[in-house]
């Protein structure tokens, strides 16, 4: 099912309250996907695995949660009329900006003009959670594409979590970056499952190492921290392929434009093992 019918839509209105960080059972789950370096893949990795999940029947929201640098309208070559920004405002209804998306799943897009909000002011924190509860009941998955870092905008978008999706690319910096965003949820928040993504990967198995050499600094310096030890979870590896530049270059979802491409494979795989966790 591509979107959300509008009797859901109608719906949506009437869930009463937000539960913040005591997320309530019901309806989608929700995953942050964030990174602690920028540019390393994470709205790339959000809109093809939104329309992979969308093709074996999910009901997909992305929320471009980048507030200050959203970027997720372009990746999609979508001209929103309506974005987060209206529906802050009161200027729009929620359900009129649940938009639907080319690879058959909704976006909620940010848009220009949301520089506002890249400081978590009060108003920030009750907007973006009202929002995430009131889309919940509406689909199977939400997909939260943070901004890279530990900014408290992205530090709150997460801790509305279900689940984390850490992108990462194989680049030591990107893994430290990575580590220390890891090391920042562990110290702030109660700790969601991670898991992580490497994306841009040279070669087979590099996912796994890395996702190993992370676990080995994460059991040595978080994991005395917490009663429960963290274990990271490999979800896929993305190779480096050119074919993502040039979906992205024609603004087309690389899943849609070339199913067959490396990069498309591995994203379909990743999101049917999203699908079966
Ligand atoms: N697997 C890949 N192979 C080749 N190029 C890639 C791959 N993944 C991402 N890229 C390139 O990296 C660019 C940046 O990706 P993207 O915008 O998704 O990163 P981001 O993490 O969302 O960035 P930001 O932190 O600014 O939000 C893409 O436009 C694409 O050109
Ligand atoms: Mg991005």
């Amino acid at each position: 099912m591509s979107t959300a019918p509008s009797s859901d839509a109608a719906a949506a209105g009437t869930v009463p309250g937000r539960a913040g960080a005591k997320a309530p059972t019901h309806g989608a789950r929700i995953t942050a996907i964030t990174s602690g370096k920028g540019g390393v893949g994470k709205t790339f990795v959000s809109a093809n695995i939104a329309a992979a999940l969308a093709r074996l029947g999910e009901r997909v929201l992305v929320l471009d949660a980048d507030l200050g640098l959203a970027n997720l309208d372009v990746v999609l070559n979508l001209y929103p009329k309506l974005t987060l920004h209206d529906v802050f405002t009161g200027q729009s209804k929620l359900e009129d900006a649940v938009l639907p998306a080319p690879g058959g799943f909704s976006v909620l897009l940010a848009g220009s003009g949301m520089i506002e909000y890249s400081r978590l002011t009060p108003m920030v924190r009750d907007q973006i959670d009202d929002v995430i509860q009131r889309v919940r009941p509406r689909f199977d998955r939400v997909l939260l594409d943070t901004g890279a870092g530990i900014s408290d905008v992205v530090l709150y978008t997460i801790s509305l979590a279900d689940e984390v999706l850490i992108v990462a690319t194989p680049e030591p910096t990107s893994l430290t970056d990575a580590y220390a965003t890891i090391k920042v949820l562990a110290s702030t928040q109660t700790l969601r499952p991670i898991k992580l993504l490497v994306n841009q990967v040279q070669r087979p198995g590099e996912g796994r190492a890395i996702r190993n050499q992370l676990q080995l600094v994460v059991d040595r310096y978080v994991n005395a921290m917490l009663d429960k030890p963290l274990s990271i979870e490999l979800l896929g590896e993305v190779p480096h392929d050119p074919a993502v530049r040039e979906a992205v270059l024609k603004r087309e979802l690389l899943v849609e434009a070339t199913p067959g491409a490396p990069a498309a494979r591995a994203i379909a795989a990743a999101a049917a093992k999203q699908l079966g966790d």
